[in-house]
């Protein structure tokens, strides 16, 4: 499966809600309100996957204070298991770095397996539950500490 990762840009912003909406179940997906209020979010950035020119998932993070945040990820269901939302995280997880932070945090709904693993292949771990996080839902409350450029030796050599 071949992508691209881009910037966001406003004329995305259509699309993106589409995803969202195709994504979690109704009562977890945002609302136009809610995500237009997301990417406005002070140190919010969104990287964007592009799959024959159409986007295809997208992942907005926040930088608050030094601390990171991952918004939220979504990924098409046809563009699934094929890196998409890897090379997504990796990305923010990049740039969030390059900017000074050191401590990424998430919740995802502890009935969201396929979330579950995903965060854990990805080094995320609980650290505990958040009751009624969403409604009717409880949810795992995870974190990752990142390193900086110069200590990450993926960027080495
Ligand atoms: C979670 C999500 C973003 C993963 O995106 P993706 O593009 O499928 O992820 P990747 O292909 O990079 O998967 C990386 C690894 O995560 C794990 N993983 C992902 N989906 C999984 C699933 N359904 N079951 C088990 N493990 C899974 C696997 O370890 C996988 O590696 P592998 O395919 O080599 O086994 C996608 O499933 C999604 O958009 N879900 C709906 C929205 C959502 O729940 N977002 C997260 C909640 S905040």
């Amino acid at each position: 499966m071949k992508f691209t990762l881009r910037e966001y840009k406003p004329g995305d912003f259509g699309t993106l809600y589409e995803i969202d909406q195709a994504c979690y179940p109704a009562d977890i997906a945002y609302s136009k309100r809610d995500l237009r209020a997301y990417l406005r979010f002070s140190g919010a950035e969104c990287v964007v996957a592009e799959a024959s020119d159409a986007l295809a998932g997208f992942c907005i993070s926040a930088n608050q204070n030094g601390r990171g945040y991952i918004v939220t990820i979504d990924v098409l269901e046809q563009f699934r298991r094929t890196g998409m939302g890897s090379a997504l995280l990796r990305e923010v997880e990049r740039r969030l770095a390059a900017n000074g932070v050191r401590e990424v945090r998430l919740e995802t709904a502890t009935d969201n397996d396929s979330a579950v693993a995903f965060w854990q292949k990805h080094g995320y771990r609980s650290l505990g539950i958040r009751k009624d996080y969403y409604p009717g839902r409880d949810a795992f409350a995870m974190s990752k500490t990142i390193l900086s450029p110069a200590e990450n030796p993926e960027k080495l050599g």
